[in-house]
């Protein structure tokens, strides 16, 4: 059998893509910056089916039993498979295997990692390489702007022109460049009754979303600034303020959207004092309520002893920036 499998990580967002200029094709207001993860992936495997009329779906569960996608993962795949056949122009039916390492439809990037898998599985079967460029703007199409940031790896930029809102996604740095560990308080693993689709076309509805507009570029820059001299403290500053206002324009959004959780507060207000006594720490959140700790390694085993103590987180993910989507010699069947 002709299985391509590939591993693609999740990214988390450092400065947050919220709102789209274009629905349709998934184009941004603004132009965000992520940092890849490394140990929160989705694994895809693909081959054709001889003989097979439609696609077959399925999804590998934690026991390891193969069973059929549920409808709104079959229906999301069957979506981008459209886009992936008419750009590589191969219309034989599939078989399509996926699971994730990490919870699904949490905000930890499940459908970053879905799609960039699911595309860069379709490229290097289709015989291009993981460097091929058309991959940042194909996945884009999946309806999933931030998986366009997840198949490059490192300290990533989409779009790569962010005055002209523009082009495919920009490494900014490789992951050895700054080697920052995150731990992710899940403080909830069920997957989100509003979806983060739903919350960019919310966004426009806050009051508060053209003054966010205008910070955003000058946000960028520190934060581009902040990686690329590993400057904590300035990197800390905007990334909270970001992480924030993401929630701000939920919260006032048109009908407001509530992420958080008591334990969501918790993790924040912790991961302050622990910033006020020395500690190069600071925390971000995606559209749901699991926090994201960031820290340089030297001081992570400090920030985890501390925070492991935190009533009502119901799991600990260690992670660390890491590199982009890898081909797999082992396939999930
Ligand atoms: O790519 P989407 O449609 O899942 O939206 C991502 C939204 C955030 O995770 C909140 C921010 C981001 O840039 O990743």
């Amino acid at each position: 059998m002709n299985r391509t499998s590939v591993s693609s990580p999740a990214n988390i967002a450092l400065i947050k893509y919220w709102g789209m200029r274009d629905a349709q094709n998934t184009l941004p207001n603004n132009a965000s910056l992520s940092m890849t993860l490394s140990r929160c992936v989705s694994l895809c495997t693909l081959a054709p089916l001889a003989n097979g009329t439609t696609d077959e779906i399925l999804w590998k569960t934690s026991r390891g039993a193969l069973v059929p996608a549920d409808p709104a993962l079959r229906a999301g795949i069957e979506h981008h498979l459209q886009a992936l056949r008419e750009h590589f122009d191969h219309w034989q039916p599939l078989r399509i295997a996926t699971t994730n390492s990490f919870p699904t439809g949490a905000g930890i990037a499940s459908s970053a990692a879905g799609f960039s898998a699911l595309t860069t599985a379709f490229a290097l079967y289709r015989g291009h390489s993981l460097t091929h460029p058309a991959l940042s703007d194909l996945t884009r199409l999946s309806g999933s702007g931030s998986a366009a940031r997840s198949v490059t790896g490192g300290f990533v930029q989409w779009p790569g022109n962010a005055r002209l809102l523009s082009g495919p996604a920009l490494q900014i740095a490789p992951a050895r460049h700054w080697p920052l560990h995150d731990l992710i308080a899940v403080v909830d693993a069920r997957h989100k009754t509003v979806s983060s689709r739903q919350g960019h076309l919310l966004a426009n509805s806050s009051e508060f979303y053209p003054t966010r507009l205008t910070l955003l570029p000058d946000r960028l820059e520190q934060v581009r600034r902040a990686i690329l001299e590993r400057d904590f403290t300035r990197l800390a500053d905007a990334v909270e303020r970001e992480a924030v206002e993401l929630h701000l324009i939920a919260m006032t959004s048109q009908p407001p959207v509530f992420y958080w959780r008591p334990a969501t507060l918790a993790v924040l207000e912790q991961v302050r004092q622990l910033r006020r006594e020395g500690l190069d720490v600071c925390a971000t959140l995606d559209a749901g309520p699991n926090v994201h700790v960031l820290c340089t390694p030297q001081h992570s085993p400090k920030v985890f002893a501390a925070l492991r103590k935190l009533p009502d987180i119901q799991r600990w993910i260690l992670d660390r920036a890491g590199d982009g989507p890898r081909r797999l010699e082992q396939h999930l069947y």
